[in-house]
């Protein structure tokens, strides 16, 4: 069992950053392999709509993005970090994300079969806003749902937590902490059936 976490903040030792940390903390604490990336270390442009992975499959840009892209279809399990920018997910993280459309094009134009070649695989989405709003997190999901979809991945949890503003401010929001660390272990040694729609905690 193999644990990739990404954190996509810019901010090192953000919110979300060190929620991903903790969450890594109790899936390692379940006996799994962690590993964690940041982002901001990997090179990676923005999709240029060349649309030539419909015939292919494959990116033709090229950059990081293929070495990560390998690391994430290798894990079996997989933990996304973000923050909330403007009611959405950084715009790090949303590069990365279209960069999957290759995945999408594997899937639903090319047909072909799973890409990741590995069975239940699972994710989960962790997002940190400095807001408190009741659609803070929407777009997050649906983002994040057809994402996982592309990557063939089982979305199977989010810890969402409003109103933490300052790097570092979620360290003092204790119940945050322990639900990032008990949802990460229980990501990591979950051998239940995968969820049919994620199981969602939201803090405030
Ligand atoms: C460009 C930008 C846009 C933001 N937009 C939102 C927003 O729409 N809703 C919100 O709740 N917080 C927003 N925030 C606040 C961040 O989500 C908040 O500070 C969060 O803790 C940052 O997480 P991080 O420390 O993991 O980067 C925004 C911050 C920035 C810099």
């Amino acid at each position: 069992m193999r644990v990739l976490g990404i954190s996509t903040s810019p901010r090192l030792e953000g919110n979300s950053d060190l929620l991903l940390r903790r969450a890594l903390g109790g899936a390692e604490s379940a006996g799994t392999r962690v590993e964690y990336v940041r982002l901001g270390d990997f090179k990676i442009a923005p999709c240029i709509e060349c649309n030539a992975c419909y015939t292919t499959g494959v990116c033709t840009v090229k950059d990081d993005y293929q070495g990560l892209l390998q690391r994430m279809l290798d894990a079996d399990r997989l933990i996304f970090a973000t923050p909330v920018f403007f009611m959405s997910v950084c715009a790090q993280a949303k590069t990365l994300i279209d960069r999957g459309q290759c995945l999408w094009a594997h899937k639903y134009i090319l047909k072909r079969p799973p890409i990741a070649g590995r069975a239940d695989r699972r994710a989960m989405v962790i997002a940190a806003g400095g807001s408190k709003g009741t659609k803070q997190f929407e777009s997050i999901r649906l983002t994040m749902k057809v994402y996982f979809d592309a990557l063939d991945v089982c979305y199977a949890a989010n810890l969402f937590v409003n109103q933490v503003d300052e790097a570092g401010e979620i360290e003092k929001h204790a119940s945050a902490m322990n639900e990032a660390f008990r949802l990460g272990d229980e990501l990591a040694c979950s051998d239940s059936d995968p969820p049919k729609k994620p199981v969602t905690v939201e803090l405030f």
